[in-house]
């Protein structure tokens, strides 16, 4: 049977897939950001996930606002990236896993999650980046994946408890699933900014600290939060916390050992959180 070997969770900023293109991770700025993801990548190269679940947001590439779909999940045999204006270039294309996507719509649907299927699917940066962080943009590429989009641009989006409860079903789907492969989910996206409005370049490290403390060991009590509470406390984009409680949700078929965390601003106008945490049982 799969295993779900862990769960991690980036900020997915555009700009550091720039800072990337352009090899400034040891430029002064960037420096502080980049230096948390060193253990990230020393404990895949010793786990060797075979497949990444990654659950982001698509910010306008593949979904607008005429066609916004509360849950997406990809059944490609791959995914390509696009250019969505932010002047990054646009990655090789990222193999799929669409047996392992079919069960995992299977069983989701089977636990009252109606998910969007879609067997064409664009990435954008609320994915690419993260890869590129965790496994650096190499082609062959290391893992395969399976893209699962959730609707943080237009309201309403699914309150932080549906998503853990998604997430909480994804973990037992994965782990039912009938082949020996290491499976790792990966939550992108946050922690606080706001990127349009009166309040843009808002960003609250009190709120991020705790939500990053709570996420590890009282994921509880962020359960109760509303959207509105995320959009107030962390801004209109740091309501993309709720993909990281998915990433939660899925482990908590199992212990958790916290293996890294991270947190730096500004990166850009983002209160930039990494989190890793390996399953125990
Ligand atoms: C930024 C952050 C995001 O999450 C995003 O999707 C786009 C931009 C930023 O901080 O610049
Ligand atoms: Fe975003």
């Amino acid at each position: 049977m799969a295993k779900l070997v862990g769960g991690i969770a980036t900020s997915h900023i555009p700009a550091i897939g720039l800072a990337i293109a352009n090899g400034l991770q040891q430029d002064a700025y960037w420096k502080p950001f980049f230096d948390g993801f060193p253990p990230v990548r020393e404990w895949l190269a010793r786990v060797k996930p075979d497949v990444a679940i990654v659950i982001y947001n698509d910010h306008g590439l593949n979904f607008f606002l005429d066609k916004m779909p509360t849950f997406a999940i990809g059944a490609a045999t791959e995914y390509r990236n696009a250019d969505e204006g932010w002047g990054l270039k646009a990655l090789a294309p990222f193999p799929g896993d669409p047996r392992m996507s079919w069960h995992l719509i299977e069983e989701l649907v089977a636990a009252d999650f109606d998910l969007s299927t879609c067997q064409e699917m664009l990435v954008d940066h609320g994915f690419t980046v993260p890869m590129s962080l965790l496994w650096q943009d190499v082609v062959p590429r290391a893992v395969r994946v399976v893209p699962l989009a959730i609707n943080t641009v237009q309201h309403p989006l699914p309150s932080p408890r549906r998503c853990y409860n998604l997430g909480v079903a994804l973990g037992k789907a994965i782990e039912s699933y009938p082949a020996d492969l290491r499976v790792v989910v990966v939550g992108t996206g946050g922690l606080s900014h706001q990127l349009d409005g009166e309040r843009a370049g808002f960003i609250n490290r009190e709120f991020d600290l705790r939500c990053l403390d709570d996420i590890v060991n009282r994921p509880d009590e962020l359960l109760n939060l509303s959207i509105h509470d995320l959009v107030e406390q962390a801004g209109s984009q740091g309501a993309e916390f709720i993909l990281w409680l998915v990433m939660r949700g899925a482990l908590s078929c199992h212990g958790v050992r916290e293996i890294a965390r991270k947190y730096h601003i500004p990166v850009s106008n983002t209160g930039a959180g990494l989190l890793l945490l390996e399953s125990v049982s």
